[in-house]
């Protein structure tokens, strides 16, 4: 959910649905406001994307306020209707609350309210925290006092936004394990889950920590415990280009940041290698010796991160030749993994912010384990609670399928196993300038795969009304097919599937029928044995009626007998060609779902950084 919280001199209903437009990838099933307005809360909230709320606010606007609260939604407890949209208010209407998160508690903490007398509106585990904060507000008539003491009745996850009717001087905010950052202005403050809530208003932000609660008027900032006891915050300066934040003449943001991504991969390199094809990594609070001790790494992170995983096992195993495992995130903590002080537990998650991934982390570390987070967002709660972080550079990424946040993760993962090759002074050592010198020339493949997009366009413009797209890969192939079938699942909602070209006669093959389009990666030629049962693999299929659409490198000309469409890729090392095979399949389910109608930017029941579990 994305959450907003301001106070100061200007309209507060202004500032505060402009935040939630920047923060909407963040949740758009259904949107609300409150501001204060001379003792009383004047809200409205709709089911529905922003644009719903933003009607209503047309026709019957709300009053002028120095003071208010905004979120949109990405329903947990209760369907996305209009009564069960935040904010919600206790039982005497003092106070209006705003959520992201689950307290897991709130059934007994209803049942308690319930029998003193509340009565509830809503579905949600929200309205009750807000019945618990209004109760302590009419003991403590202070809202930073009622939300430390509620917060201290609250289980789970959550950081909660909160407004008193009578006290328009100020907006009180909690936080325990969700994100919350502050925006410090002058003679105004704001609130936000992230830091595109106000980038256009302040660049200085306040990063807050666990179990906090913090208190914002028009000039001040406090931040406290739960218990009330003075803490801080961590001040930082935003770097982003604003730009970052505004679609450029793109029509989607996902294709503005697939077109970015020669850019991006160049960022996630930046820095991290010389030019005799060293890499150093000196951001990393890992030391060489600690490197040195890993005997084992296991890769975590959910969707699209898992599957940059997946490719980053096969590069290193290989260059280390450390034993590597990839689980999803949410699968890890709950079958008992096998962690000790020398494993590298690497946390990939493009947010920093997705709860089953953080859980994992935390897991691990009590475990004994070093956490390592691969993540593109500064001071995001992931990379704070790892032992160390390379960070992705891509910038910002607002569309809700993730691009150039894969291909940078990428990046980053082969830095890291060469970067460990390096250290341990592996067999491999003497290749990895060679690697590196190839690393350095994926911004310019991409741009070239990026100038084909058009062909590619109009492959997605043929297989409009297929109902199902296969994809099939082998080796580091095999996880750009199940990114493939993911990005067209989630922006086409259609049925699409990613195999590895071997497992086809275990079973998939079943699926083929005439005229189904079927995706192939073809793996480099240099891979003789890979390259040659993948040329078998599209006979097969072909010869029971699949429309194939191959991607294969410049110059194979192998398949083309077997291949109905091709699509050519630069000359690369097979466990790089990830980066590039990926490209076309961005651009082929971004170009079909907007053919289809579909919203790209925010596809349906899909949220951009899942913070519940
Ligand atoms: C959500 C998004 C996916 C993303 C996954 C992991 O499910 O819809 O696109 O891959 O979260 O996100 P993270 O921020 O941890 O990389």
């Amino acid at each position: 959910c994305g959450i907003v919280g301001y106070v100061g001199h200007q309209q507060a209903r202004d500032v505060v649905i402009e935040g939630l437009r920047r923060l909407e990838y963040r949740g758009y099933d259904s949107a609300g406001i409150a501001v204060i307005d001379s003792g009383t809360i004047a809200s409205d909230k709709r089911a529905g994307k922003l644009a719903n709320l933003e009607q209503a606010l047309a026709e019957h606007p709300l009053p002028p306020s120095s003071t208010g609260i905004g979120h949109t939604r990405w329903a947990t407890h209760g369907a996305p209707t209009d009564l069960n949209a935040h904010p919600h208010q206790g039982q005497k209407g003092r106070v209006a609350l705003v959520h992201n998160g689950i307290i897991e508690n709130f059934r007994p903490l209803r049942a308690e309210l319930e029998a003193a007398g509340h009565s509830m509106l809503s579905a949600t585990d929200t309205e009750i925290a807000a019945h618990v904060l209004e109760t302590e507000l009419l003991r403590t008539d202070d809202l930073t006092l009622a939300m430390q003491a509620a917060c201290r009745q609250l289980e789970g996850a959550f950081t909660l936004v909160a407004v008193d009717a009578e006290d328009p001087s100020r907006v009180v905010a909690a936080r325990r394990n969700s994100p919350l950052v502050v925006g410090l202005g002058e003679g105004e403050n704001f609130l936000g889950s992230d830091v595109a809530a106000f980038i256009e208003h302040t660049r200085e932000a306040l990063e807050l920590g666990q179990d906090q609660v913090v208190t914002i008027t028009a000039d001040g900032v406090e931040v406290t415990d739960f218990d009330g006891n003075a803490a801080e915050g961590k001040r930082y300066h935003v770097d982003w280009d604003l730009s970052a934040a505004k679609k450029d003449g793109f029509d989607w943001f996902m294709r503005k940041e697939i077109f970015e991504q020669p850019r991006a991969v160049g960022d996630a390199l930046l820095g991290r290698h010389s030019g005799d094809g060293q890499l150093q990594l000196d951001e990393l609070r890992l030391s060489e010796h600690d490197l040195r001790q890993v005997d084992k790494i296991v890769i975590i992170g959910c969707g699209t991160a898992n599957y940059a995983g997946l490719v980053a096992k096969y590069a290193i195993e290989h260059w280390t030749r450390i034993p590597c495992e990839v689980e999803l995130a949410h699968e890890f903590r709950y079958r008992d993994p096998i962690l000790t002080s020398n494993t590298l537990v690497v946390a990939i998650s493009q947010s920093g912010e997705t709860a089953d991934t953080l859980m994992a982390v935390r897991y691990a570390r009590l475990q004994k384990a070093k956490v390592l987070a691969i993540c593109n967002t500064n001071g995001s709660t992931i990379p704070r609670e790892s032992d160390a972080v390379i960070y992705t550079h891509a910038g910002p990424e607002i569309g809700v399928a993730s691009t150039k946040g894969f291909l940078t993760q990428l990046v980053a993962c082969y830095v890291l196993g060469l970067y460990l090759a390096q250290v341990r002074a592996t067999k491999f050592g003497d290749e990895i300038a060679a690697v590196v010198h190839e690393l350095e020339k994926m911004p310019a493949h991409v741009q070239q795969v990026l100038d084909g997009a058009e062909a590619v366009y109009a492959l997605a413009r043929k297989h409009a009304g297929t109902r199902s797209v296969l994809f099939l890969g082998r080796h580091a192939g095999f996880p750009v097919a199940l990114e493939g079938a993911l990005k067209l699942k989630e922006l086409a909602y259609i049925h699409a599937e990613g195999f590895a070209a071997g497992e086809l006669k275990h079973g998939p093959i079943a699926l083929i029928e005439e005229g189904l389009p079927v995706f192939c990666v073809m793996p480099p030629q240099g891979r003789d044995q890979l390259h040659d049962k993948m040329v078998s693999a599209i006979q097969e299929i072909r010869a029971r009626g699949a429309h194939t659409l191959v991607l294969v490198e410049e110059g194979d000309d192998d398949v083309d007998d077997y291949a109905d469409e091709i699509i050519r890729l630069p000359v690369v090392p097979t466990l790089l060609q990830p980066i590039l095979a990926t490209v076309p399949l961005q651009l082929f389910a971004c170009e079909l779902a907007t053919v289809m109608g579909h919203d790209v930017d925010q596809p349906r029941n899909l949220a951009k950084s899942v913070t519940v579990e």
